[in-house]
Parts: C-alpha cells; structure tokens; sequence
C-alpha cells in the first residue's frame, strides 16, 4: 500500500477521533513488544500466498482492493459498525443505501429493493430464496457453465433444480432451454431461469436479450447472477452480442453482482438486486433485539443474513466517490483495458502453434485454452506441466477442466465421450495493468511452453 495512504488515514482517523472527543477519555491499553513480534509473525506467514495482488498473478478471480477502499475499511474498524440495524450503524447504513443505489443505477434500475451480503453464494440464495417464495416447488434452471452454489442454494431451498446444456461457446443453449419448456412434464416446472453474465469458468455471457423473448411465451422469473461480469456494463468495448445481454438487465427480476470481484472492494462484499421493492413484504420478522432506534428502513428487514459488516459499505461507498461508476470514466477504462487484454492473449494464443483456442474471442476478460496435443488425455498432463513451469517463472495461471466441445475440433471428435473434457490452462486478467503487462506474461509463457516440449508434439494442423 503505497506510504501517502497512510498518512491520509492517520488523517482521517483524527478526524473522525474529534467526532467523539467530548466523551470522558477510554484510553486503550497500550500493545506491548508481544504485538509487534506476532504481526511480524503474520507478515512472515503471509508469504505462504501466491502473489495476487502483482500483475504476474493471472490465474484465479482475485482482484487486490483499492487503496481507498483499504483504507476507509480500516476507518471504519475504529466504530465496527454493524449493518444489520440502525442501532449498530446508523452512518454505515447510509452509506450502503447509496452505495447501493450507484450499482442499481449502473444498471438503470430507478426502482429497485437491494442491499450488500458477505458474497455472490449468499446475494444468490437470497435471489432464489424470494423466487422459490413466489413460486412455491417451482425448480430452478441454470446452464452446465453456472456457478455450482446454484443447485446447491435449490437443495437447500428444497427446490428442484434443472441443468441446461451449453453450447460452443459456452453459453446457455437456447434450444436446450426452449425444449424443456415444452416437454411440460411436472419435474420441469421451471419458475426461475438463472442467468449467467460473466461464468466463474470461461467468463461467457448467456444470452439475456434471447432469453427474454422467451420467458414472454413461457412464464418465468429471470434471475440474473453477474456475480462476476456486472461491472462489464460500463465497457464500452463490448462485442454487439455482449453487449446485447448487459443492456436487456433491466428486465430481469433480480441481480447479483460483486464489489469484492471487479468492484475493487475487499472480500466481504456482494450485492442483490430486486427489481420490484414489494418484494420486502416476503422478508417480514419481528425481532425483539435490535430495531428501537428508528422507524426508518432497518437493513436487516430486508436481509436474510443478520450482521454484516457495515466497514463493507463504508469502503464501497469511498471508492463510488473516488470512481464513480460513469461510462468513460476510470473505473470504466479499468474494465475495457481488462477486455482488451483478453482479446489480445487469445490473438496470440490463437497464432501459436503450441496451443488450441476456442474459435470465439473471450466474451470479458478471461481466456482459457488447450495444449496442442494428439488427444485430450496428453493435452491434459500438459496444461498442467506449463502452469508448473510458468509458476516458477513467477507466472501464476490456472488450471481448469473444460468440455473438449468448447474447441470444436475433428480432432478430439473421435475421444468423445470417454474424453469429453480436457485440462485447460486459464487466465483471469482482472487488473487493468494486465493489458501493459502483457508481454511479460507472454514471454514466460513461451518459455514455460517450450521448457515441456510442446513444439515436439502437436496434433496436425486443422
Ligand atoms: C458467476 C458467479 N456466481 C457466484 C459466485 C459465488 O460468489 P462468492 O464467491 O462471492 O460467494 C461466483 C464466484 O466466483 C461466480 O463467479
């Protein structure tokens, strides 16, 4: 964290000290030579992580939060507001409703009902909780490409759950989707169709403007999880198709997106979104503990989970004022150059004789491929020596088993079934220095490729 952080928190800190300098003094008592030595301890066993916050770290989601948002969440600590209630944290609250409503805004959602949750696992069940209440048995759909927490959340919800095929590029198959509809047997009941704007795997966009067309002909209640791809709405480098989901969004009857994936935020932070506020009548308790001070909304009337922490809100609402959710602006050039580094590694990719792409150019910014190799199988013992070799050429990418579909290649037609998926190496370029970084990326790759040999063996050319 760079040093000018500090100082302007020491600032803040007095600043918000003064607020309660009328109150007799509490001092607390001092930390001893016993705390310096055990943070000394953490900063060493700390080194046992991977370095996510360098541009050389591209594999999994992990983005590292903004130093505003550091430092207003360290602010925060010094009360530990709880937004649960009023009483716990009146200031906090506030800033979650507005902070809030910037992300409902983004969508333009004018009306809406929402608040933030402890993560995306909990934003959706709260999502799928509200429809299993207006559809009572009704199962849940979602694409063979959806997080795994939603079949998880439906069985927890005692819902059925239904898994839609995907297609080639890794988006709900909308013939699939189409013809469960019309089989009509009772299992099939869809009440809610899970939407998918960002997959945690490939990063591809169900067709939100398509699905649309037919929830009018078949009645159902879209939830849109963009957990991960929310924030992508303010690119304006988009492919038409892309950006033909984001801009449907406003019809969709409920959102997911998360702060602490590509809002800069830390872990802690998810967001849900209900188009219709009468929604808030399903969530009606009495609780004799907590809500004396105010008979204006208390969060957690409208929140299945009870205390969050409202330095959550706090950092969110700092780092809106600081980039505001604007198209055009920083926060927005932030994501376009992330997009733009994806494009670029899957043009290289795709020129190089060592790996195999998807035909299809990433729909956000994160880009998987194969190892060219004879079949599925040697591919696979490959993608995981180059994520060896790179890792320790400081190159931190992931691994991910994919559908072998993805790359519709004759080749591996005939491994199929016995080998219908493959390891494939996989890059979150979430940064947006990833894009001015990427030639270092490259070259270690290249390097890590040659190092296995992968020149020696690939399959013939297509
Ligand atoms: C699309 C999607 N939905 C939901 C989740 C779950 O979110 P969380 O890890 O914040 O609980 C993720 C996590 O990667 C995701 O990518």
């Amino acid at each position: 964290m760079p040093d000018e952080i500090f100082q302007l928190l020491s600032a803040a800190q007095r600043q918000l000290d003064e607020g309660f300098a009328h109150l007799p003094a509490n001092p607390a008592p001092p930390l001893g030579e016993a705390a310096s030595t055990i943070l000394q301890q953490v900063a060493a066993r700390l080194h046992d992580n991977y370095p996510y916050a360098h541009p050389l770290y591209a594999g999994q989601m992990l983005k590292p939060p903004h130093p505003i948002a550091r430092a207003a969440y360290a602010l925060a600590m010094s009360v530990n507001p709880n937004n649960h209630a009023l009483d716990g944290g009146r200031a906090s609250s506030a800033m979650e409703i507005e902070a809030v409503a910037a992300i409902a805004k983004m969508f333009n959602w004018p009306q809406h009902l929402g608040h933030l949750s402890s993560g995306g696992t909990f934003a959706n069940l709260e999502a799928l909780w509200v429809a299993g209440q207006l559809g009572p048995g009704k199962a849940i759909a979602a694409s063979d490409q959806a997080h795994y927490t939603h079949s998880r959340i439906s069985s927890v919800l005692g819902l059925p759950f239904v898994t839609i095929p995907s297609d080639d590029r890794g988006r709900m198959d909308l013939p699939a989707l189409e013809q469960l509809f019309e089989t009509n047997e009772p299992a099939n009941q869809i009440g809610t169709v899970v939407v998918t704007l960002g997959t945690t795997a490939i990063g591809s966009v169900d067709p939100l403007d398509q699905i649309l067309i037919l929830q009018k002909k078949h009645k159902f209640r879209i939830h849109v999880d963009a957990a991960y791809g929310g924030y992508f709405t303010l690119a304006s480098n988009l492919s038409p198709e892309t950006r033909a989901a984001f801009d449907a969004i406003p019809h969709a009857d409920s959102l997911v997106i998360d702060p602490h994936k590509h809002g800069l935020q830390p872990y802690g932070c998810g967001c849900i979104l209900f188009r219709d506020p009468a929604v808030g009548r399903l969530y009606k308790h009495d609780s004799p503990y907590t809500y004396f001070s105010s008979k204006d909304l208390h969060l957690g009337e409208i929140s299945l989970e009870c205390s969050r922490a409202g330095a959550s809100a706090v950092a969110l609402w700092a780092t809106q004022q600081l980039l505001p959710y604007t198209p055009g602006g920083a926060f927005a050039q932030g994501l376009e150059s992330s997009h733009a580094a994806a494009i670029e590694l899957h043009r290289r990719l795709t020129e190089s004789p060592h790996f195999l792409t998807p035909t299809a150019p990433p729909q956000l910014d994160i880009v998987f491929w194969a190892v060219n190799a004879p079949t599925p199988e040697a591919s696979s013992a490959l993608a995981q020596s180059i994520f060896d070799e790179a890792a320790r050429r400081d190159l931190h990418l992931a691994l991910a088993k994919l559908p072998t579909h993805l790359f519709l290649r004759d080749t591996w037609k005939k491994f199929i079934p016995s080998h219908n998926t493959v390891t494939c190496l996989r890059s979150v370029l979430m940064k947006p220095e990833h894009l001015l970084w990427l030639d270092h990326l490259w070259l270690r790759l290249e390097q890590a490729a040659s190092q296995v040999s992968v020149v020696n063996s690939p399959i013939e050319p297509f």
